[in-house]
């Protein structure tokens, strides 16, 4: 028993980029008899810890799904709720992952945000850009289709300014004009709350990641559960198609 273990331990293999879908968030505060927004609060204290915790251990990419394309769906109350939140926490996201060498990101339409949080997104980038450790992707009013529909029509308009050709067009042309364009596609994808679906996440550049599922809210995930799902993706055999 203690050798299994032991010999689990040594074939770590740390995933070089891992989706986190923070789901969860609601329901932790339901149980709890408080408002959503609390849940939403505890939940963006997590991404700190986590996110922090990612970066020490090497992981080199690290995409979170804070906010999708259908997120407002929800109450207004709620909406407003979670915009005050992404200014807070990217106010200290400024100071706080800078002194981690942390390289921030956003992917999706940040368009459709309050100018004062885009402003802020603006800042977060400029000032993490020349940031060399871990590259962590907010995914805000981020969707999957959506992501694929945008690169299409960037494509589409360099095909007619003659910027590509059409029967160039291949895979690799095309991740160029998704958000995570260079970067490698994500090797696992955690999703905590016990939901068991990818709700538009990463819908292409997920065609070969591990998925782990955990039956935990995403306000009580622990270091401690990544390291779990970071096992269990060890204990994987990934084929992409071969044998
Ligand atoms: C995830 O938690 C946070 C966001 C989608 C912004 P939820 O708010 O979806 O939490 P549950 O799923 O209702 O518990
Ligand atoms: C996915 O969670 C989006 C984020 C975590 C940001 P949702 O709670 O929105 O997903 P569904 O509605 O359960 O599929
Ligand atoms: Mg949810």
């Amino acid at each position: 028993m203690l050798f299994q273990k032991k010999a689990a331990e040594q074939s770590r293999v740390l995933p070089a980029h891992i989706g986190i879908i923070m789901d969860g968030n609601g329901r932790w505060a339901k149980k709890r008899g408080l408002p959503r927004s609390a849940g939403h609060r505890a939940g963006a204290g997590n991404f700190r810890t986590i996110t922090r915790y990612a970066s020490q251990i090497g992981v080199k990419y690290l995409t979170v799904y804070a906010f999708s394309t259908e997120n407002w769906r929800r109450p207004q109350e709620e909406v407003g709720a979670l915009m005050t939140l992404f200014r807070q926490y990217l106010e200290e996201a400024l100071r706080d992952f800078m002194d981690e060498n942390i390289r921030v990101r956003f992917i999706g339409d940040v368009s459709r945000f309050p100018e004062e949080l885009r402003e802020l997104i603006r800042e977060v980038e400029e000032a993490s850009a020349p940031k060399t450790g871990m590259v962590l992707n907010l995914a805000m009013n981020y969707g999957g289709r959506a992501e694929i529909a945008r690169a299409a029509q960037l494509l589409a308009s360099d095909v007619k300014a003659g910027k590509v050709r059409e029967e160039e067009v291949d895979e690799k042309i095309f991740s160029g004009y998704l958000y995570t364009a260079g970067q490698p596609d994500p090797d696992l994808i955690i999703r905590p709350s016990g939901e068991e679906r990818l709700s538009n996440f990463l819908l292409w550049q997920s065609a070969y990641a591990e998925f782990v599922y955990f039956d935990i809210l995403w306000p009580d995930f622990r270091p401690r559960d990544l390291e779990r799902a970071i096992s269990i993706y060890s204990s994987r055999k990934r084929r992409f198609g071969g044998v």
